[in-house]
């Protein structure tokens, strides 16, 4: 495989504990139960959950539909397979839990088998994720139901946060709206999928005939404040500070994002003048941070979007 069509290793480390982490406080509990109605999840319904990863949508929607229900859990990698079967142990309690490896574009199920086909973040790293969305749909049962939860990473990074740093003048923030663009053009050029693909699903179920297409947003919103006393900011101040310190994962983030931006039309001289700029910020940032300094506030647009097969495809 050449270096840029490399994909992430999600059972690497480092991944494997985003994976944790990131999903830990991703939704309120209040809001699991709202959508949980919203979906018309129930007891003893059949679930495939594609690219599951450690099992986190089993997990988390298993207390509405598990009880006398079956969870399929299909991924690429088995090392991630083995430990969610591992985790599954502890909440897949009063039904029946399979984790299986497969491919999401020739799943291994035959035509109309579950009552709900679902997927977290995994359109958003496919080169064709239509294809993929098509499969999910051949899985679902007619009338049954497609969900597939995709962010939009690419509004808030050219969102304006309310944070600590001290605010950079105009050219430099159009200096890191166009190279957040520009990455996000280089990455769909080399095949590693589309950052704001949550925007995009609710069209591709509408062309692929889904009906009652319903789209949510996730209401959580990133908030850190000193001293960061809260369960919710003590997690998020160890994920900043995992995000800043981690020097290997910060220099893997930059090599890819200059790939990237390259890969979208992007001038080497410019990406050397932002990595200076966010050198700087980043800089700034660990100090506010030992200092007992940091603020943010600031919006992650993750969708949730569901879709109906037709009783008569
Ligand atoms: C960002 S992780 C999301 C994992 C999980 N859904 C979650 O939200 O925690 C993406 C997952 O998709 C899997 N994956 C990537 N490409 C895939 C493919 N073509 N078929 C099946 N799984 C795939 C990866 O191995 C990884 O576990």
């Amino acid at each position: 495989m050449s270096e840029e069509k490399k994909k992430i290793d999600w059972s690497d480390e480092c991944w494997k504990e985003m994976l944790v982490y990131q999903r830990k406080f991703a939704w309120f509990e209040d809001t699991l139960d709202k959508l949980a109605a919203w979906l018309g999840l129930k007891p003893g319904m059949t679930a495939v959950d594609v690219g599951c990863g450690l099992g986190y949508l089993g997990y988390t929607y298993w207390p509405y539909f598990g009880k006398g229900g079956c969870y399929f859990g299909v991924d690429m990698s088995s090392q991630l397979l083995q430990d969610a079967a591992k985790a599954a142990k502890e909440w897949a309690l009063d039904g029946e839990v399979c984790f299986t490896a497969g491919d999401v574009h020739q799943l291994p199920f035959p035509d109309d088998f579950a009552d709900l086909v679902m997927c977290q973040a995994l359109l958003m790293h496919l080169e064709k994720p239509e294809l993929a969305l098509a499969e999910m749909v051949r899985v679902a049962r007619p009338g049954g139901l497609v969900m597939c939860k995709e962010p939009d990473n690419l509004s808030p990074m050219l969102a304006k946060r309310y944070w600590s740093l001290p605010e950079l003048n105009i050219e430099e923030q159009l200096l890191f709206a166009k190279v957040t663009i520009t990455c996000n053009k280089g990455r769909i050029k080399l095949g590693q999928g589309d950052n704001s693909i949550g925007t995009k699903v609710p069209r591709m179920m509408h062309k692929l005939g889904l009906t009652d297409i319903g789209i949510r947003l996730n209401d959580r919103v990133f908030y850190l404040e000193p001293p960061y006393g809260d369960p919710l900011q003590k997690h998020s101040l160890k994920s900043v500070k995992r995000e800043l310190l981690d020097e290997k994962r910060r220099k893997n983030l930059t090599d890819r994002a200059k790939k990237e931006f390259l890969a979208g039309g992007g001038d080497p001289e410019e990406f050397d003048r932002y990595q200076k700029i966010n050198d700087r910020i980043m800089s700034i940032l660990r100090q506010q941070i030992e200092d007992g300094e940091y603020f943010a506030c600031g919006s992650t647009d993750f969708y949730i979007i569901k879709g109906r097969k037709s009783k008569r495809m």
